[in-house]
């Protein structure tokens, strides 16, 4: 299948089979490895992106449905100049990721959140990120980052 579609703002084409996932084809087609495999089953959200602004795990949709669509990977996350996502630098400075599998997709749910929430509750950045699983932080570094980063943004427009 020949697939166009948008990927981190910029148009993009490539060629999949069929039944490939759109995890396999950002991946194996595109060489955007930002994007991870952990369970490739839909339970821990490391493969998560942004399509059409919603957080979906990329190892459960099918790489032909990305035609015609928006798509945001962690590879768009830093601005055009490679300055990192206040997420990043948060994630960075507070020690919230370790092996870095899960990081990729919390970054991209965290980021969806504070597009949508500019000031989460802790209670809602969990709820938020429930559906990403990292088995090396215990979590509530991840919160702490998220907190941060929302802080700094927030701080950044009303200057
Ligand atoms: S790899 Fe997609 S949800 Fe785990
Ligand atoms: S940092 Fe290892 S799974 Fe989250």
């Amino acid at each position: 299948m020949h697939v166009e579609t948008t990927i981190n703002g910029e148009p993009a084409e490539f060629l999949c089979e069929p039944g490939q996932t759109l995890l396999s084809a950002l991946r194996d087609e595109l060489g955007l490895t930002g994007t991870k495999e952990g369970c490739g089953s839909g339970d821990c959200g490391a493969c998560s992106i942004e399509v059409d602004s919603r957080v979906v795990c990329s190892c459960l949709m099918l790489a032909g449905e990305a035609a015609g669509k928006s798509i945001n990977t962690i590879e768009g996350i830093a601005d055009v100049s490679g300055r990192l996502h206040p997420l990043q630098r948060a994630f960075v400075e507070e020690a919230a990721l370790q092996c870095g599998i899960c990081t990729p997709g919390f970054l991209v749910a965290a980021k969806n959140l504070l597009e949508r929430n500019a000031e989460p509750t802790e209670t809602e950045i969990r709820y938020w990120l429930a559906g990403n699983l990292c088995r090396c932080t215990g979590y509530d570094k991840i919160i702490r980052a998220v907190q941060k980063a929302a802080a700094e943004i927030r701080a950044a427009r009303v200057t």
